[in-house]
């Protein structure tokens, strides 16, 4: 039930929730409690700032109707890389550390 006692299915008829499959603006989700570590190629790259993609750490376009959008990166040259899946760095899309404290 909605805040309002109407039912969900209602509710998204009349369009007061978003659709199904799409999630109001909250919290990213921690895909994962520790770093992706990969090898990454130079170029550009899309991380996912919302933790929902399938292709974690990447966007996949999951976040529509979330509020997020995906941060570019680039890689100037060839290297590993340990990028954040719990989304709590400061750092991102790099692990900082942070997730310990989770
Ligand atoms: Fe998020 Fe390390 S995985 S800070
Ligand atoms: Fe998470 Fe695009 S799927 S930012």
């Amino acid at each position: 039930m909605s805040p309002w006692n109407i039912p969900e299915h209602y509710a998204m008829v009349l369009g007061v929730f978003n659709k199904p499959g799409e999630h109001p603006m909250s919290d990213p989700v921690a895909a994962k409690k520790g770093p992706y570590v990969v090898a990454l190629k130079a170029g550009d790259y899309f991380y996912c700032t919302c933790g929902r993609s399938a292709s974690q750490p990447f966007c996949d376009g999951s976040h529509k109707g979330t509020g997020f959008t995906p941060r570019k990166f680039t890689i100037e040259e060839d290297r590993k890389a340990g990028l954040c899946g719990c989304r709590a760095s400061g750092n991102q899309p790099f692990c900082d550390g942070s997730h310990k404290d989770l």
